[in-house]
């Protein structure tokens, strides 16, 4: 039984966030917030147990927390443990697990909705719409690293308990992230990347440590190291209708690709994206119109 919301956490205000920080970096540049959910109920260990036995099975993954940087997605170790025996063991059990979906659960839900509400306003300063509103919840052992990946999502990444270091990179730095492979994610393919050495002098180190937050960018390429303490951290993630329809982009570049035209990077020539993206919308109404039964 997960325990009641605090009457102090149930206002309106549990991110601290800067205006002028959405209007010049989000979704461009990282960078960092606070919040207030250090000791919110939902986040101890007993009541995270009582999630993972809630959420779907396939909405908990877990394995192994003592992997390299670049890991290959095909042979991630499991740590041979049970999900509820992996979160109760955390300090010892060198693993790292996340909770996906988690608005799945009516609380977390509510929880999710509430810091989105909060940066939803400061988001559509840059970008209308917030939609796909999803959060995570990473719980890993001292010491774990996540491997070098990318994400899809507008994310911000809240540090509950413990420490980490998040070594962030560009997400139009072509050096480390190719737009073909860009292409390929948005089409299917894993999230982790092989990190190289070379890229190391183009990325940031970001400290997070309880009561802080860090922007990460859609697809900027990022890995995370654990500090020597437990870490739980809370991600709350969303889709803007830029972040939706550079994915679209993506996707129908890779076809052109495909059939052997070389299209112009996504972001590089706004009009023709414009003009990609006009077409895609109504081949879609068309398609519809189409597909409609006639009236009776
Ligand atoms: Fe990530």
């Amino acid at each position: 039984m997960l325990q009641p919301l605090p009457t102090a956490l149930s206002q309106d205000h549990l991110c601290d966030l800067d205006q002028q920080k959405f209007i010049d970096d989000f979704n461009r540049r990282p960078f960092k917030i606070g919040h207030q959910l250090n000791d919110h109920p939902l986040f101890a260990l007993e009541s995270l147990i009582a999630l993972s036995k809630d959420l779907p099975a396939d909405r908990v993954e877990y394995n192994a927390g003592n992997l390299p940087v670049s890991q290959d997605p095909t042979s991630t170790p499991k740590n041979g443990l049970s999900v509820e025996e992996t979160i109760q063991r955390i300090q010892q059990c060198q693993s790292w697990l996340v909770l996906k979906n988690v608005e799945l659960n009516n609380e977390y839900g509510d929880l999710l909705d509430q810091c989105l509400d909060q940066v939803k306003p400061l988001a559509a300063l840059v970008s209308e719409g917030m939609t796909h509103k999803q959060g995570f919840i990473f719980i890993s052992s001292p010491g774990s690293v996540t491997p070098f990946h990318i994400d899809p999502e507008n994310n911000f990444l809240l540090q509950i308990r413990g420490t980490k270091k998040v070594w962030m990179f560009g997400q139009n730095d072509r050096e480390v992230l190719p737009e073909t492979q860009v292409e390929d994610f948005f089409s299917g393919a894993h999230r982790n990347m092989q990190f190289e050495e070379r890229f190391r002098e183009r990325g940031q180190q970001f400290d997070l440590s309880p009561g802080e937050g860090l922007h990460f960018p859609v697809v900027a390429p990022h890995y995370v190291e654990n500090g020597p303490e437990v870490s739980v951290s809370f991600s709350i993630t969303f889709q803007t209708q830029d972040s939706s329809d550079r994915q679209t982009l993506h996707r129908f570049n890779r076809h052109l690709r495909r059939i052997g035209l070389t299209p112009s990077n996504v972001g590089e020539r706004p009009g023709r994206d414009n003009a990609k993206l006009t077409m895609l919308r109504t081949l879609r109404k068309v398609k519809n119109i189409v597909r409609r039964p006639a009236d009776a």
